[in-house]
């Protein structure tokens, strides 16, 4: 599975970091990640969120999440960090055919998105919300 060899590659580049990754109909889900707490607030998140958008961009993919703070973070604040990398409020979350996450981010790279089935339905559109 490419989500298991890209989560594999993440970990090799940027050690300690956690990332939990995997391809739910069609969509690349970001479950989890979370960076070392000595290394937080130094760019080491952003770089890895850099690094996984990139991957979904060439495979023209869809990716999906649900900000949490399960984990200690303030939700509005990552919020705010998933909207840097492009992830929007998904509004058609809970509709058929729709992912179930409440961010999503649609590729930017169009004509890859265009192979991909999951990209042709509504809830791939960018959207002003
Ligand atoms: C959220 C997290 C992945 C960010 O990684 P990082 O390396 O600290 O982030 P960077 O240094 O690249 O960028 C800093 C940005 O991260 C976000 N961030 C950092 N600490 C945060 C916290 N405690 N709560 C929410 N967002 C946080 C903010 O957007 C911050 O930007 P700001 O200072 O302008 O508000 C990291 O803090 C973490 O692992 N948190 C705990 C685990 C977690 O909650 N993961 C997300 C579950 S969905």
């Amino acid at each position: 599975m490419w989500a298991d060899a890209l989560a594999e590659e993440v970990r090799a580049a940027y050690p300690g970091v956690h990332l939990s990754l995997s391809v739910s109909r069609g969509y690349l889900l970001l479950f989890l990640i979370t960076i070392p707490n000595a290394e937080r607030g130094n760019g080491l998140g952003t770089r890895v969120m850099q690094h996984l958008i990139s991957a979904a961009d060439q495979r023209g993919i869809a990716m999906t999440l649900n900000p949490t703070d399960n984990f200690g973070a303030d939700l509005d604040r990552l919020q705010d960090f998933y909207r840097r990398f492009g992830f929007i409020t998904n509004k058609w979350c809970g509709e058929i055919g729709a992912s179930g996450e409440s961010m999503i981010r649609v590729p930017r790279n169009s004509s890859a998105a265009a192979d991909n089935p999951a990209c042709s339905s509504s809830c791939c559109q960018e959207s002003t919300v």
